[in-house]
């Protein structure tokens, strides 16, 4: 079947961001999609099926793209339609478990593929990125459990090949990998056998697949728990039943801080603030006031709440439901703006702060005090020197001859947050990378009253 060619290559677009100066003036309601790493396992979790899956309320992002293109290589029936937000998948008609060298480099994510692939198919052979801007990301704890579940794995430079048949096993992560906790969730669904997966990740996005596979056939108690034990068994067949991706809480945790430090009044619907109760017990505890609703989350009179009120705090990120690292940089953008310090303490990737150098051109004082921990002096309401612009202390617009970079999809986000509130126009390069994690981006924030515009 003739596969549409996919334009890997880097974009290179721009935002173009009038900044507030300060003030907190968006106003509106924002709708939350559903989760870019939920839908990503979902897609992956198509090939433990004997019939087509289908995946409801998907977001249409640069990911999804990328990774139904894999499946499209492989030989695997994948159809989008970004307009009805669903993906129908049929994975019976996969041909090849040799993933698609290109695509495999240019997204992590695809590595969680491997697992599904090689418990259906008992081979599978691909290329690692040798890790991204936040970190080295190896996936020794993945290649640590195919072992245990019987798997040959050959390695030479970033290529690798497993095969053999999975039989049960008890595997102990030694950190609580997202990745690995979803992939060899995945392969243990079709290996022989009892596994017993320890010191699992919690993370909603996992549940939720988790429960969506033990509806259609899959045996695995212990869901949301540190311990899951999985019982395997034939395909699983889905029988019309779809799965509903759940609503993206780093998405409406970022629009929450970004609401919390430029908007008046922001209504984020279509999510779950159970998911979220690490930010918003943070920002209530500063000072923020928010409604909380059974799907959605109010910054109402947020005008009224003045800097010098809002002390600032530390964070500590940590696996869920502790604060989430892909929050991190959001964090720190609003914190530049609180009365007092705060510490950040990134627990989860070891360079997941080159985006600080940014805001600290824009005046934020923030001390790098080891590549895990920042300290952030926030304006507040106190005299900052050098940050005066009419007396109002806030962050200054570089201007378009020194653009920012965004250098991941979360700190993509943090400086768009620093570039609204800043006095004076920003331009920020790479905006591909903003596009891998939230839709639409500058339509939704022209919405709520922002200037700001995509340049090629
Ligand atoms: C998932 O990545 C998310 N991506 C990441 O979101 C998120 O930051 C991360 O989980 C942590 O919450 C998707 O779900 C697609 P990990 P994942 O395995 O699964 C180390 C975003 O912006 N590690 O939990 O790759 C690893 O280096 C992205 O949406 C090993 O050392 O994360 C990291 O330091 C960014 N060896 C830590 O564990 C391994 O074999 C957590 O990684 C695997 C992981």
């Amino acid at each position: 079947m003739e596969v549409r060619p996919y334009n890997l290559a880097m974009h290179t677009d721009c935002l173009v961001i009038e900044g507030l100066a300060g003030k907190k003036s968006l106003k509106g309601t924002v709708q939350i999609n559903g989760a870019k790493n939920a839908v990503l396992k979902a897609m992956a979790a198509s090939v433990l099926f004997s019939d087509e899956m289908v995946i409801a309320n998907a977001p249409d992002t640069e990911d999804v793209k990328k990774l139904a293109h894999l499946l499209r290589l492989a030989g695997a029936e994948v159809a989008v339609d970004a307009a009805k937000k669903e993906i129908r998948i049929n994975a019976s008609t996969i041909t090849s478990t040799d993933l698609d060298h290109e695509t495999t480099k240019a997204m992590r994510g695809s590595v969680m593929l491997t697992g599904p692939l090689l418990a259906r198919f008992g081979k599978v052979s691909f290329n690692v990125p040798g890790g991204c801007v936040i970190g080295a990301r190896p996936i020794d704890l993945y290649v640590d459990a195919y072992k245990k579940l019987g798997a040959k794995v050959s390695v030479s430079g970033d290529h690798y090949s497993i095969d053999g048949a999975l039989s049960g096993a008890e595997v102990f992560f030694a950190l609580q990998t997202v990745g690995g906790t979803e992939t060899m969730m995945m392969a243990a669904v079709l290996a022989k056998g009892m596994t017993v997966l320890k010191n699992c990740a919690m993370e909603p996005e996992i549940v939720s697949l988790a429960e969506f596979l033990v509806q259609c056939g899959a045996k695995i108690s212990g869901i949301g728990t540190p311990t899951m034990t999985i019982y395997g068994g034939g395909l699983l067949k889905a029988g019309g039943k779809k799965y509903h991706t759940i609503p993206d809480r780093i998405e409406a945790g970022s629009f929450l801080l970004l609401g919390a430090l430029c908007a008046d009044d922001l209504l984020i619907e279509q999510c779950n603030p159970l998911h979220l109760e690490s930010v918003t017990s943070a920002l209530r505890n500063a000072g923020v006031a928010l409604m909380i609703g059974k799907d959605s989350i109010h910054i109402k009179g947020n005008v009224k709440t003045k800097w010098a009120d809002v002390s600032s705090f530390s964070v500590r990120t940590h696996e869920y439901p502790g604060f989430p690292t892909d929050l991190q940089p959001q964090m720190v953008a609003f914190l530049t703006h609180t009365t007092g310090e705060g510490i950040m303490f990134e627990t989860i990737f070891e360079g997941r702060f080159k985006y600080v150098q940014d805001l600290v051109r824009m005046g934020a004082e923030i001390t790098e005090m080891n590549p895990r921990e920042v300290l952030v002096r926030g304006f507040g309401g106190e005299a900052v020197s050098g940050n005066t612009a009419g007396g109002q202390k806030m962050l200054l617009a570089l201007g378009a001859d020194e653009p920012l970079r965004a250098h991941d999809i979360r700190a993509g986000f943090a400086i768009v947050m620093a570039a609204l509130a800043a006095k004076g126009t920003s331009v920020i390069q790479n905006a591909y990378y903003i596009d891998r994690g939230y839709e639409r981006l500058e339509e939704r924030l022209a919405a709520l009253g922002a200037t700001i515009r995509r340049e090629k």
